[in-house]
């Protein structure tokens, strides 16, 4: 066959600009037609612009063609600023000859991919990505056998839905996939067995497609496989053993955020041509295998958020230098393994939230590539050794959160950008070496046991400076005097909380570019200096926990404020309406101060608002009722002397998640129209005079997503309202925990201060709280009747109080099935009947009150009835059992114990739970108690979001 390549070419050159396929000129100048072109898209190339009419097909941009037969083979719109739809009958799937095509990061209008797509027999690559395709994937896409790459990914969840049965046969068809990319799109309702791909496959990313069951060898062992990427399939779960098989030839390997359990097998040693290997966040445990360590061609390296421990790794032989750390008699139980040594190549590593513990190794050799290097969050102690100041390439470096000790070792390495040492033991004063890192863009030395006094200009030798955190150092001293005239021009954030400051540092004109103040827990008090209103790019402002009285207008003048905290301080006088010209306002919070007057109706109708906290105050007047439709997410105005109705323009709030209104004077019946909103989570009305029936309501909609329901002490009467009960969803299902996993969650409510997140230039507020927390909360009113046995469906509930009403009847049995309740309260009524057995299926019920009610018969014996004593019964006929004295042989015939006050104040009954939080996350600068939060995610997708 060789003769005829040159006649092959003779053909090409001479004809091959002259043969367009006269068919495929007249469609493709059709499917242009049937377009329209956007320029203004960041980077277009407007190919399709070009065509034009009488001129040769094959010559127009992004179209190739057969060089004899002249028929369109190839087509590459890729960013051509595309828009509209492509319909089935598109003259584009007239051109049969079609064996390429992409038309990627196009503007699609959300359409359905059409199903003549199918009709390109003849299509080896198809890429649709990035190109606004929606719906379901057409089953069509199974007759292109001929495939060998497939791009269909998006940047969004789940646009694309595949059927299964779409899914097995064009995996059964297409025989020769090298590359199937699908990032992001809709494989939740396939099951990983159905993975039976093509064994020439190089390429296989199905980053979070919602994947569900086990991994399989049938969806790795591929042996041509190179890419695998896998991360962000929350459902996936196995261990790494199950991945045995994997091909030697691996060179990107991603399967973070997944649900990998067990440790890290020594079989990965094998896959020698790793360059990326990343497995954070999951759930392996274990030690790192040190034969990891040796990949040769290793660069980057991730096993963050984990639950590795780490042990000695049994190869010390290798490298002679640390016998001599073996020999030196350190804690080396848990150490990083010291094979570290042999990684030449390695620019990336992360083993951040683990838990590695014992100091790092006193001297490593290689390392010399390595660019990032992060340990955050771990048991390591000991010193921080001075090579890591001494790495050429280092440019980032993060210890947060670990244990280390001494002071900041001699620097001879000035390549370092960013420095992140917070929350550790470090001690003695910052040295002057530290001030020769000319590079540092953002340095973070917070939360340790730094020493002496400091001039806070010293920090402007660092000319690049971006964020300067130094905050939470209480033994070190920050002088704002200074005779020489510095400033920080480059400097975006600044955080000086719980610094003990007593006064506002003076940094007049010297930080000019500043967007972000914290200036939290510390003890200014008076005005904020005028300065500070006149800093153009403040956008977030701090300064809750000082002693300020400034008033609140004063930030009205900071037109770029985007959030702004001066919660626990001395704020007195009220807010006007001016605040309002801070149009960018996202996240206000002014609770517990004293401020007087009215809520502006302005603020209430803000677009921009997202969070408005004014709790704990002395606002009085009536609430706004100009709440528009915007974003508004949480509202707090608990505790505080509102009066009048509940705004009925609340219900406009579609984004609302959290309502606190408790502890008012607000007269009115139930708020029955909050129940179209999509989000509410938390809903509190407690401490007011609202009244009336809740049951005359008709239930639509019915809460969907509420978990924490209190309108306690209210005059609410009537009948337990059953529909709604019926109707709380979320209630009704148990969220998984898994242990080692505190879940994390988003802007909790109540007077409690938050946690502050910080990083990277971003500063987010978050409370967290263990996800399981689901209560309601009737207590206090005036409901009778009978506990619906409905509520022993709200199997997620873990906290019920019913108590101080007029409650009849038996105690539902149903209510056995709410097997994670921990406190529940039916104190107070007039409950008949004895304690159902079924009760004993509480197994973690550890609050009970059933005082003074008409209760009789035998007190549930065993399980965690043992441990309720004699106040959780009291006040009852006819009680008998342990723990009371009375035993059950010889009841009836006994007049009841007397009771020294049948309705006194009941010490029983759950209030907002208060929960310890011993979870670290990134840099977390303050424990919040007591307070209520949501799980948007998963957790630790969180941490990695913001914290690293
Ligand atoms: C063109 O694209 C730009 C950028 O995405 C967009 O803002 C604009 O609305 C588009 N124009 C039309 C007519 O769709
Ligand atoms: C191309 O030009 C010819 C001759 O001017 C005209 O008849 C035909 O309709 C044009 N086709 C398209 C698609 O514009
Ligand atoms: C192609 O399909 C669209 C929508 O289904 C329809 O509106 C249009 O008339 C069709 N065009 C032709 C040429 O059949
Ligand atoms: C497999 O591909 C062939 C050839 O394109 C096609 O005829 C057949 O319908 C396809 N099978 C399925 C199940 O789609
Ligand atoms: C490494 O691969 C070889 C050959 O493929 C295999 O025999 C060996 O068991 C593998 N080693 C480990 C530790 O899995």
């Amino acid at each position: 066959m060789e003769w005829l390549f040159p006649v092959f070419l003779l053909f090409r050159f001479s004809f091959s600009h002259s043969w367009c396929h006269p068919h495929d000129n007249l469609a493709l100048l059709h499917f242009k037609a049937s377009l329209t072109i956007n320029v203004t898209y960041y980077d277009v190339y407007p190919t399709i612009e070009t065509w034009e009419n009488e001129t040769d097909c094959c010559s127009w941009s992004g179209v190739t063609c057969h060089p004899i037969s002249g028929h369109v083979t190839a087509l590459d719109l890729a960013c051509g600023g595309l828009q509209g739809k492509i319909n089935a009958n598109s003259t584009l799937f007239t051109l049969s000859h079609m064996q390429s095509l992409n038309l990627a990061f196009n503007d699609f209008s959300n359409s359905q991919i059409p199903s003549t797509i199918g009709e390109f027999g003849s299509l080896t690559h198809l890429d649709l990505s990035f190109s606004n395709f929606e719906g379901e994937i057409p089953p069509q896409i199974s007759h292109l056998s001929k495939l060998q790459s497939l791009d269909l990914s998006v940047d969004y969840d789940f646009p694309l839905k595949w059927e299964e049965v779409t899914w097995k046969r064009m995996l059964r068809n297409a025989t020769d996939l090298r590359v199937l990319v699908l990032d992001y799109t809709d494989l939740s309702s396939t099951s990983t067995r159905s993975l039976n791909l093509s064994s020439s496959l190089i390429t296989l990313s199905l980053r979070k497609t919602g994947l569900k069951g086990k991994f399989s060898d049938d969806m790795l062992c591929f042996p041509n496989l190179q890419h695998l990427y896998l991360s962000g399939n929350f459902d996936l779960h196995g261990q790494l053993q199950d991945l045995s098989c994997a091909s030697a030839s691996l060179n990107f390997l991603e399967i973070s955020s997944c649900e990998l359990h067990g440790p890290i097998p020594d079989s990965f040693s094998n896959l020698t041509h790793l360059t990326l290997f990343d497995l954070s966040d999951n759930y392996l445990n274990g030690s790192i295998p040190s034969s990891l360590l040796t990949l040769p061609r290793l660069n980057s390296l991730f096993l963050s958020s984990n639950l590795l421990s780490g042990k000695i790794p049994n190869v010390f032989h290798q490298s002679n230098m640390f016998e001599e750390l073996y020999l030196g008699g350190n804690n080396i139980e848990g150490e990083l393994p010291s094979t570290f040594s042999n990684l030449q190549h390695l620019i990336y590593l992360d083993i951040s939230y683990n838990k590695l513990e014992g100091p790092l190794p006193n001297k490593i050799t290689g390392f010399s590539n390595l660019n990032d290097f992060r340990l955050t969050e771990n048991l390591l102690n000991g010193t921080i050794p001075s090579w890591c100041f001494s790495l050429p390439s280092l440019v980032s470096l993060e210890l947060s959160f670990n244990q280390f000790t001494g002071g900041i070792p001699a620097i001879s390495s000035y390549s370092l950008q960013s420095l992140v040492l917070d929350g550790n033991k470090l001690q003695g004063n910052i040295s002057e070496s530290l001030f020769n890192l000319v590079n540092l863009t953002h340095l973070d030395l917070s939360s340790n046991n730094f020493s002496g006094s400091v001039n806070f200009s010293l920090f402007s030798k660092f000319q690049n400076l971006e964020t300067l955190r130094l905050s939470n150092l209480s033994q070190l001293s920050l002088n704002f005097e200074s005779s020489i005239n510095y400033s920080f021009s480059g400097l975006m954030e600044l955080d000086l909380s719980s610094m003990g400051l007593t006064e506002f540092p003076k940094l007049f004109r010297k930080i000019p570019g500043l967007e972000t103040l914290i200036l939290s827990d510390n003890k200014l008090n008076g005005k904020v200096p005028n300065w500070l209103h006149e800093m153009y790019y403040l956008s977030y402002v701090a300064l809750d926990r000082n002693f300020l009285t400034t008033p609140v207008d004063q930030f009205s003048r900071n037109y770029k404020l985007g959030h702004l905290d001066v919660s626990f301080n001395l704020l007195t006088g009220g807010i006007s309406s001016s605040i309002c010209n801070a149009s960018s306002l996202q996240v206000l919070k002014l609770s517990n101060n004293k401020l007087t007057g009215t809520i502006p109706e302005c603020l209430v109708s803000s677009p921009s608002l997202s969070f408005l906290s004014l709790e704990r105050n002395r606002l009085n007047g009536t609430l706004p009722n100009t709440f528009a439709s915007n974003i508004l997410g949480s509202l707090q105005l608990n505790d505080n002397r509102f009066e009048g109705l509940l705004p009925e323009s609340l219900s406009n709030c579609m984004q609302l998640e959290v309502l606190n209104l408790g502890n008012n004077q607000l007269e009115d019946t139930f708020p029955h129209w909050l129940q179209t909103l999509p989000h509410l989570k938390v809903l509190v009305l407690r401490d007011n005079k609202l009244h009336g029936p809740i049951s005359k309501f008709k239930t639509k909609y019915g809460f969907p997503s509420l978990n924490i329901f209190d309108i306690s002490s209210n005059n609410f009467s009537g009948p337990i309202p059953e529909d709604y009960i019926q109707n709380f969803e979320s209630m009704k299902n148990v969220q998984d925990e898994v242990a080692g996993h505190p879940q994390l969650y988003l802007v909790w409510l109540s007077g409690i201060s938050p946690i502050t997140v910080t990083t990277k230039g971003t500063i987010l507020l978050f409370e967290r709280i263990l996800k399981n927390f689901v209560s309601i909360d009737l207590s206090g009113n005036k409901f009778e009747g009978e506990i619906p046995k409905v509520i022993g469906e709200l199997q997620a509930l873990t906290g019920l109080n019913l108590s101080h009403n007029r409650l009849s009847g038996h105690i539902p049995q149903s209510m056995g099935n709410l097997t994670v309740l921990e406190s529940l309260d039916l104190s107070s009524n007039m409950l008949t009947g004895s304690i159902p057995t079924e009760f004993l299926n509480m197994k973690f019920l550890e609050v009970l009150n059933l005082s003074y009610n008409h209760l009789v018969g035998e007190i549930p014996m065993g399980k965690q009835f043992g441990s309720f004593s004699n106040d959780s019964y009291k006040g009852n006929l006819g009680l008998c059992g342990d723990p009371l004295s009375m035993k059950c042989s010889q009841k009836h015939d006994e007049d009841p114990p007397p009771s020294q006050s049948l309705w006194r104040e009941d010490k029983f009954g759950f209030d907002w739970k208060p929960v310890a939080i011993g979870y670290g996350c990134g840099t977390v600068f303050g424990v919040g108690i007591g307070s209520f939060v949501f799980f948007i995610g998963k957790p630790k997708l969180l941490v990695r979001m913001f914290g690293g």
